[in-house]
């Protein structure tokens, strides 16, 4: 396999650019919606250009798709490798001042699960910071004095402290307000932005816990995509020791995806919120 760096060097100009226009441009919203229906904000349209733009420099990609269109878009007929992005995750927190991320997930000719090589998400917080899932390891790089700085290797414990539930409780299937419940119980802390990336990066980098949106009465299927979303974080937490499965208890990267834009119920965590899920959900 050719090595990755060229895409992960336009992952990290990209990362630049959309910090660049997150700190300077208009934030407001377009006259148009996402192929999720969500409005769309003029920054995500641009990041989205952005990053389509530093990728169709690199002949090793095939094909891209993006959270903000409908299909996906070949790039070069020769590549090898497909890749499926959100540009602006959690874009309407830049209203108020909340940390936003771009997520990537790297696949060998073709996007389905199975084909994963890699994931990369990018937090656009206070600090500009990254991280890699890749040949095994997690590595977690801060911005500094010009470059990404690599910081200590990540791993997650076999139980953390976290807890980071999704969706509108209202909406929540019984069994799954027991989880969080009992979660509380035991002592979890509630953690909760509502942005995917710096939700997910704080359990990472603080050792474990559990980040769910599960499936409700409004939206059985949940709300996260599993190409845009889904699939890279959950090879981030199974690179870093953890666990990310759906609400039957299978892997979510041994599910399938038939629809770019295709949600699903997701639980990600270490080990021992895991268990929990299972047994709450009666799966294993
Ligand atoms: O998919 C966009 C997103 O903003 C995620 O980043 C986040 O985890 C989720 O939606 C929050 O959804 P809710 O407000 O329903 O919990």
């Amino acid at each position: 396999m050719k090595t990755l760096k060229p895409i992960f060097d336009a992952i990290e100009t990209s990362a630049h650019r959309i910090r660049e226009a997150i700190t300077n441009e208009d934030l407001c919203y377009s006259e148009a919606c996402n192929a999720t229906g969500d409005m769309q904000l003029k920054l995500d349209i641009q990041s989205d250009l952005i990053i389509a733009e530093e990728f169709s420099k690199i002949t090793a990609i095939k094909e891209i798709a993006s959270e903000e269109k409908e299909e996906s878009e070949t790039l070069h007929e020769e590549g090898r490798y497909c890749i499926a992005y959100d540009p602006l995750d959690g874009s309407s927190l830049i209203d108020v001042d909340l940390s936003v991320g771009t997520i990537y997930g790297i696949y060998d000719r073709e996007f389905q699960p199975q084909n994963m090589i890699a994931a990369v998400y990018v937090v656009h917080g206070p600090r500009l910071e990254m991280v890699t899932a890749y040949k095994g390891g997690v590595r977690h790089f801060i911005y500094r004095h010009g470059q990404f700085m690599e910081q200590e290797t990540v791993s997650l414990n076999e139980k953390g402290k976290l807890n980071a539930p999704g969706g509108t409780q209202q909406y929540w299937p019984t069994h799954h307000k027991k989880l969080i419940d009992g979660l509380f119980a035991e002592g979890y802390r509630l953690r909760y932005s509502g942005g995917m990336v710096p939700d997910l990066h704080q359990i990472l980098l603080k050792g474990g816990g559990l980040f769910s949106y599960p499936g409700t009465t409004d939206k059985p299927d949940g709300k996260l995509r599993k190409l845009f979303e889904v699939y890279p974080f959950a090879f981030v937490y199974e690179t870093a020791g953890g666990e990310a499965i759906d609400d039957k208890g299978r892997r979510l990267l041994e599910t399938r995806c038939d629809d770019p834009h295709e949600t699903t119920p997701c639980f990600f965590g270490s080990k021992y919120e895991i268990s929990k899920v299972k047994e709450a959900y009666g799966i294993g």
